[in-house]
């Protein structure tokens, strides 16, 4: 049998942003329903390396799609290195045989499912009228988190950018200005605090490890994507602020190991009780999603390996129609 090879520069030219939305919020869907299986994922800790590699298995049944996905997340990797911070690889399963049917690039996959992700989570979170975005962290994922919430909402009036290092900070904004300033108007800040007050969504996309949004910059209706906290240890908001909100998770016993709530669960700040749903819930009717204008919705994501195979599956589908890259003979 062949195996479909694709590199992470094919992967990228077979999709866009609207049909990975839609594959995710499916993805979602078919989780809120019960109809996947998705061990959460299991980590390894390089810890002398600053990194850690996690492998992600997941079958969706009802689709028949399933997938194991291999990822790193070295923060350091891009100044010693000069690679980025997270790389993966993407095995296709035919779930009738076994049989690996593609190995594709999975690091453009990562960075567009989680930014489709945050779409998902804003169209049943944020407010209706949603203009103002407030970035904090301006690396790989807040470009596709931005890619998503233009893909939804189709303009912005303001996008603010904040980046502890400040060329990073430019550099996304360089890069960003030809893509999208028709669209949304890219504001670099020079805090957490500007990027944050007065935004209708926040987006936290750093691997911050201490609490670097104050809950005194939350405004009553805000929507805030967390992006950045996917391992234990690591957080980005105040407690204080998931205190006051509506707490929505990708999938619950990931999020209480590492998503945003993993340090106040740990202390005993947070509990289970404390979190509304899961986003598969809300996305399937099954639980409301936003309910008033002055709700505070979190939504915490960790990645879930079901939103890495619906889109490798969309990259595969589309690479046969095309006749795009390489079959050889692995097994
Ligand atoms: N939730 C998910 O599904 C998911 C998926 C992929 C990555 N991640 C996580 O998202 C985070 C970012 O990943 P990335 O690929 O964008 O990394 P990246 O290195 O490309 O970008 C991170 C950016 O954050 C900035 N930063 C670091 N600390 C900061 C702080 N205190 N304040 C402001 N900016 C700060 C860095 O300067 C850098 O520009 C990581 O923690 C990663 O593990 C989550």
């Amino acid at each position: 049998m062949q195996t479909l090879l694709l590199s992470d520069s094919e992967v990228k030219s077979l999709l866009s942003m609207n049909e990975v939305i839609e594959a995710v919020e499916l993805a979602f869907k078919e989780k809120g329903l019960g109809r996947v299986q998705m061990p959460a994922k299991i980590y390894l800790f390089y810890k002398k390396y600053n990194g850690d590699l996690r492998a992600m298995p997941s079958y969706l049944e009802e689709l028949d799609i399933s997938a194991v996905k291999i990822v790193n997340v070295h923060p350091d990797n891009r100044t010693k290195y000069g690679l980025p911070t997270v790389m993966a690889t993407i095995v296709l399963i035919d779930p009738k045989s076994g049989a690996p049917i593609a190995i594709m690039g999975g690091t453009t996959i990562t960075a567009m499912r989680t930014g489709a992700a945050g779409a998902v989570a804003a169209k049943y979170l944020a407010r209706k009228n949603s203009k103002v975005v407030g970035l904090v962290g301006a690396g790989a994922q807040a470009r596709t988190q931005l890619m998503g919430l233009l893909t939804l909402y189709g303009k912005l009036e303001e996008v603010k950018v904040y980046d502890k290092v400040e060329e990073a900070r430019d550099k996304f904004i360089a890069e960003m200005e030809p893509k999208y300033g028709n669209l949304c108007s890219l504001i670099p800040v020079g805090s957490v605090k500007e990027a944050v007050e007065g935004a209708d969504i926040v987006v936290t996309a750093t691997p911050s490890r201490q609490p670097i949004v104050k809950n005194e910059w939350i405004s009553p209706g805000m929507h805030i994507n967390c992006i950045g906290a996917d391992a234990p240890g690591k957080e980005e908001l105040e407690p204080e602020i998931l205190k006051r909100a509506k707490i929505i998770v990708d999938d619950i016993e990931q999020a209480m190991h590492s998503g945003e709530i993993n340090v106040p669960i740990s202390k005993g700040i947070l509990t289970e009780q404390d979190i509304w749903a899961e986003i598969g819930e809300v996305v399937a009717k099954i639980k409301p999603g936003r309910e008033s204008e002055e709700e505070i919705t979190i939504f915490t994501s960790t990645g879930l390996a079901i939103q890495d195979a619906v889109t490798a599956h969309l990259a595969y589908k589309k690479a046969l129609e095309k006749g795009i890259g390489k079959k050889i003979e692995i097994v």
